[in-house]
């Protein structure tokens, strides 16, 4: 596809999202022959800086955070041409004035029209002040060339994420609106459809018969650390679970699309999102765990506790474990439990599925001794791989089974380095393809299944928190909440 003449207003342009990941992204996507000839980005904040301040700072942040490592003078005084810096007032009229300006010198400079992209990449009680206003400045009047693109958190609970909605699609088409759930674009995960459904072997045992339960775990080694005063509001469900994870198990759950387009794709996982039981107290008391660390060692060092980092004795939570269901056709019976927490004895974001025993085995018992189950790991991150674990015979002259691999490793299979989320996803919102993003109305199903979950339990405040020590799999409940069923949390060596 030809690319279009882009301009980039980044939002947030001075802040920690586009140090670490879009200025990066951005500069990768220039190395790799992605971008435009006739692009730029305007970064803005209040802070006062001349372009070449702003350049000096976005060249220290990529070298730090680019994959590509450290910066070449040839490349960087190509790209660098295309980096400007506007001071702004997001209250003003005047600041959205002088992006218009800015955007006709450039058209005016390319001798023609640009695509605008949007990207807030600000607190979110700046999405309605900055969208409000550049409508107020006819800025995105034209909607096939503008777009907006929201990060996350998008709503605290379901009204404002209804409110927020209803006002972005009062002012822009919602194809014009690209709601950013990073997860979306990482390379492993959109490989999960790309196994599901260019595989003609997994469609007939993805389902009720043959999968006994999926696991979805997302742990982190990391502290909220400086985050804690942000993290606070939020905590794991509504930081992981709303977003990452139900986006995970909507790819895993949906049926398969006509076609792979923004709508065909995006229909499927609401689908998902729509047959997912909802939560009376009761469930929320049998199904959910919840937990926040204390202080341990990680890694040769010492890390405090939560409630140490924010300074205050504070009830969120840090982990959060759940067990959903599918109500569907396919998925009538299989629980889907759900973990994530900080503080971590690992990093791993791992998706296990765990298929139902043999219906019969004929094997003398001590066969069995050291055999597991059937199951599909999918690895997502630091590890890039897929795992079918099956049984298998060990050399020997007696019968015995052994539960064997057979893998795809991405480390053993590609020798090109996979691109970060973000080239992804700004990719796309170049090429106006909003298949890995959130549509509205996903957003709002997902914070509906959630609510029962975050009022139950806000109303029972009795906790012991902290509940985990640093370097643990989380709270013992968490375990209980599994073990119930008879299974465990599956973790990777
Ligand atoms: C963010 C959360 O959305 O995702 C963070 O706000 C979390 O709390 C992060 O650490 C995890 O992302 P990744 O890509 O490092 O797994």
């Amino acid at each position: 596809e030809k690319m279009q003449p882009t301009i980039f207003v980044i939002f947030g342009g001075t802040g920690d999202l586009n140090a670490r990941k879009l200025a990066p992204a951005l500069y990768n996507l220039y190395l790799e022959g992605w971008l435009p000839k006739q692009f730029s980005i305007i970064g803005t904040g209040r802070t006062k800086l001349k372009d070449d301040e702003f350049r000096a700072n976005l060249l220290k942040d990529i070298n730090q955070f680019s994959r590509s490592g450290k910066v070449k003078s040839e490349q960087w005084d190509i790209f660098s041409k295309s980096l400007f810096y506007q001071a702004s007032d997001l209250n003003d009229a005047e600041t959205y004035k002088e992006f218009g300006v800015r955007i006709q010198q450039h058209e005016t400079e390319w001798h023609t029209r640009a695509n605008v992209i949007y990207y807030l990449a600000v607190a979110p009680n700046f999405f309605p002040i900055i969208a409000e206003n550049l409508a107020k400045s006819k800025l995105t009047k034209d909607a096939e060339r503008t777009r907006i693109v929201i990060e996350k958190p998008f709503g605290h609970d379901l009204e404002s994420a209804k409110s927020l909605n209803q006002l972005l699609t009062r002012i822009f088409n919602e194809r014009q609106i690209y709601r950013i759930d990073h997860y979306l674009g990482k390379e492993t995960v959109q490989n999960i459809m790309a196994f599901r459904f260019a595989n003609s072997i997994l469609e007939p045992t993805w389902n009720r018969n043959y999968i006994d339960h999926v696991q979805i775990s997302v742990t982190e080694q990391l502290g909220a650390g400086e985050r804690a005063g942000y993290y606070d509001g939020s905590g794991a469900l509504r930081d992981m679970i709303q977003n990452h994870l139900l986006q995970l198990l909507c790819i895993v759950a949906m049926e398969p699309p006509v076609s792979f387009s923004a709508e065909e794709v995006r229909n499927r996982k609401v689908d998902v999102m729509r047959a997912m039981r909802r939560f009376s107290p009761e469930d929320v008391r049998l199904s959910t765990v919840r937990g926040q660390y204390g202080g341990g060692w990680i890694e040769g060092k010492e890390v405090p506790g939560y409630r140490d980092e924010l300074g205050s004795e504070s009830n969120t939570e840090t982990f959060a474990a759940v067990k959903f269901f599918v109500d569907n056709w396919r998925w009538q019976g299989v629980p889907f439990y759900l973990r994530t927490g900080k503080r971590m004895h690992q990093s791993a974001s791992v998706i296990t599925i765990q298929f139902k025993d043999v219906p019969h085995f004929m094997f003398p018992a001590a066969a069995a001794d050291n055999i597991s189950h059937n199951r599909l790991i999918i690895s997502i991150q630091p590890e890039m791989s897929i795992r079918l674990q099956v049984q298998a015979k060990r050399p020997g002259l007696d019968m015995v089974l052994n539960t064997v691999d057979m893998v795809f490793d991405y480390k053993g299979t590609y020798t090109n380095q996979a691109p970060e989320a973000y080239e992804t996803l700004l990719l796309d919102t170049m090429l106006g393809d909003q298949t890995l993003f959130m549509r509205g109305d996903q957003v709002e199903e997902a914070w509906d299944l959630i609510m029962p979950i975050l009022n139950t339990w806000q109303n029972r405040k009795s906790l012991n928190f902290p509940n985990y020590s640093a370097d643990s799999w989380g709270p013992e409940s968490a375990e209980a909440l599994i073990a119930r069923d008879g299974f465990h949390w599956f973790t990777l060596p």
